[in-house]
């Protein structure tokens, strides 16, 4: 499966044709200044809470695409109701939909979430993707919880998305943790360096995976992957 990575916790991926967006955050992202949000394609976007800094961009690419915007039923119903954006699908904690691509499960989240102007953003989540071409997990922004352990008695993951920068969402100790939770040994970094909160040591990062034979992926902001 290739992913793509714009920042962030942005990523894109690519399973039976069909391109999969998470968490669009590029035109306020002082490092994703050289990705054009008009050139990027989506036929899915999928939104783990409302937090700014994982939707400024998402009715700007779902216009531009005519995505089906895929997150939590307050969400969603904020895209229509406030944006008169109604290609949606909404989920909420432990449910899972098959689309043409695979399944997605919204799954729990240890976060806030509020939308822009001050609407009720429901509770945070993750998604777990299950498709011929593989399962992951993208967990959004989180603390490390136990609930992650309840991932692998239904995925057997290829690889996880998870956010590293500690701050706002776990720090690379707990996500190595959270890694040995999932019961997964590829693991993708997401929000970590965009702001001065969340600089981290990409070398310490790294070795810190190493450590428990895990690896961790940090791409840079552009760049593509085969995962
Ligand atoms: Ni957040
Ligand atoms: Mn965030």
């Amino acid at each position: 499966m290739q992913l793509s990575y714009y920042g962030h916790s942005c990523f894109s991926v690519s399973i039976k044709g069909k391109i999969i967006l998470f968490d669009p955050f590029i035109s306020p992202n002082d490092k994703a200044k050289h990705i054009d949000v008009n050139s990027i394609k989506a036929d899915y976007i999928l939104l783990s809470h409302g937090h700014v800094d994982h939707l400024a961009d998402a009715l700007t690419i779902a216009q531009n695409n005519k995505a089906t915007i895929v997150s939590n039923y307050e969400i969603v119903s904020w895209y229509n109701d406030k944006h008169g954006y109604s290609n949606g699908h909404p989920l909420n904690h432990g449910g899972a939909k098959t689309f043409d691509f695979g399944r997605v499960k919204y799954v729990n989240a240890v976060h806030s979430s509020v939308l822009p102007d001050g609407t009720y953003g429901g509770n945070p989540g993750g998604f777990v993707i299950e498709s011929e071409e593989g399962n992951f997990y993208f967990a959004g922004d989180t603390a490390l919880t136990m609930d992650m352990k309840l991932i692998p008695l239904f995925t057997k993951l290829n690889f996880a998305v998870l956010p590293i920068g500690d701050n706002f969402t776990m720090g690379i100790e707990e996500a190595v943790v959270a890694a040995e939770f999932i019961e997964c040994d590829k693991i993708i970094g997401v929000h970590y360096d965009t702001f001065g909160y969340i600089v981290i040591d990409h070398t310490a990062a790294k070795a810190a995976f190493a450590a428990k034979n895990k690896e961790l992926l940090l791409l840079d902001i552009g760049n593509s992957a085969d995962v």
